[in-house]
């Protein structure tokens, strides 16, 4: 694995991250790599770039982005979907907001995790969706909780499988009974995988889509490929005239909407050479979060488990702390950046916690790690 280049880092790497903090502070802020990506996406860029030429690509996507993508779900994730059913996007991100713009309309509610990455409420919100939240344990998601936040506006259950910012991952058993339950209640599942490619258990993941034909799937190369600023994902539409529907509403048919050819290429790339490159980098990023883990547990003050699925690790601290001072001091102190666990980031499940990542050289986390622990062994008591 070999490190990005710093200086690009500084000059490039946004979103909280080095772009963004001052020399010799480190951000384990947002969930980007500071690792460089597969040799097969410079390769095959470069090859396209060749011809000099930008011609518009197929609506919904390149046939071999498509094909890409259902090879993916369909060899790795226990999945079965067709290529049909596969529309490029511009980013995850883009993939929750038009999955949601397409099934859901003002005054209806979705249930969500709590806590869980803002995208998933932010793209409900700014709906005027309503949004009714569950909590997700190393166990699972509890039924009789569900059943007690489900009205007659309740259209859709949301889960995040690998769970950003707790870590869980989802098994078979538990996504089969929750695709059981939604069937009887009427609900359709929307579930994000974007972090489906980083996972630590023994046992491979499982996409919703080998349980429940009718979920929709939210994917994205940012995770599990380091394509974060390549904007590129995909929505996995339960069927070829569900994903149609939506490419017409959304505008994909239209060329309102879609995903840049380059992107794609890249994305293409990275899925069918690139995967050895990935589980290489899921061995760094298990390894950073095995040592982080080891080492915030020594402290009197923090804890936190290691997380099944994602390079991201959630740090619970005393309650009687405030999080967002503590995340200010650390920052401004200790020269450490990490994701107060506030409601605009999590929601109010994440309160008492804050978020690191940890897609980056062994140097920087273990470095990182280091900052955080010896300034909460020297500062804690006195919080
Ligand atoms: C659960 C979840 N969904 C979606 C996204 C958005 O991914 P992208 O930046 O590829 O749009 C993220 C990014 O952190 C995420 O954690």
């Amino acid at each position: 694995m070999k490190p990005t280049d710093k200086n690009f880092l500084d000059e490039n790497a946004f979103n909280m991250r080095w772009a963004c903090v001052e020399e010799g502070h480190i951000p384990l802020t947002a969930a980007d790599w500071d690792i460089q990506v597969s040799s097969a996406v410079n390769e095959s860029v470069t090859t396209y770039l060749q011809f000099n030429s930008f011609p518009y690509g197929n609506n919904s996507g390149m046939k071999a982005f498509q094909n890409a993508i259902a090879f993916h779900f369909n060899q790795r994730k226990k999945a079965s979907i067709q290529s049909e059913e596969v529309i490029a996007t511009n980013s995850a991100a883009k993939a929750i907001d038009d999955i949601y713009s397409f099934l859901l309309k003002e005054g209806d509610e979705i249930l969500i995790a709590d806590p869980v990455d803002f995208l998933l409420s932010e793209c409900a919100r700014r709906k005027n969706i309503g949004i009714k939240r569950y909590q997700q344990r190393s166990s699972g998601i509890d039924l009789a909780e569900l059943n007690s936040l489900v009205t007659s506006k309740t259209k859709a259950l949301v889960i995040c499988n690998p769970h950003n910012p707790l870590g869980f991952v989802l098994q078979n058993e538990q996504l089969e009974s929750l695709a059981e339950w939604a069937d009887t209640k009427g609900l359709v599942i929307i579930s994000d995988e974007v972090w489906s490619d980083i996972v630590h258990t023994q046992e491979s993941f499982t996409s919703i889509r080998a349980v429940d034909s009718n979920a929709w799937i939210v994917y994205g190369l940012s995770k599990g490929f380091g394509l974060a600023g390549l904007r590129i994902g995909a929505i996995i539409a339960p069927s070829e005239e569900q994903a149609e529907l939506l490419s017409e509403k959304q505008g994909y048919a239209r060329t309102l909407e879609g995903a840049s050819t380059l992107s794609q290429i890249a994305a293409i790339a990275a899925i069918h050479n690139g995967w050895e490159h990935t589980q290489e980098a899921v061995s760094l990023f298990k390894k950073n979060l095995e040592h982080a883990v080891r080492e915030l547990n020594k402290t009197e003050f923090l804890a936190c488990e290691m997380p099944q699925g994602t390079f991201v690790l959630t740090i619970r601290h005393p309650s009687t702390w405030n999080t967002e001072m503590l995340c200010e001091r650390m920052a401004n102190e200790a020269r450490v950046h990490v994701v107060p666990g506030l409601e605009k980031w999590f929601g109010p499940g994440a309160i008492g916690s804050f978020r690191i990542s940890l897609a980056s050289t062994e140097e920087i986390a273990s470095e990182g790690i280091q900052r955080i622990c010896s300034w909460v062994n020297t500062y804690g008591s006195t919080l």
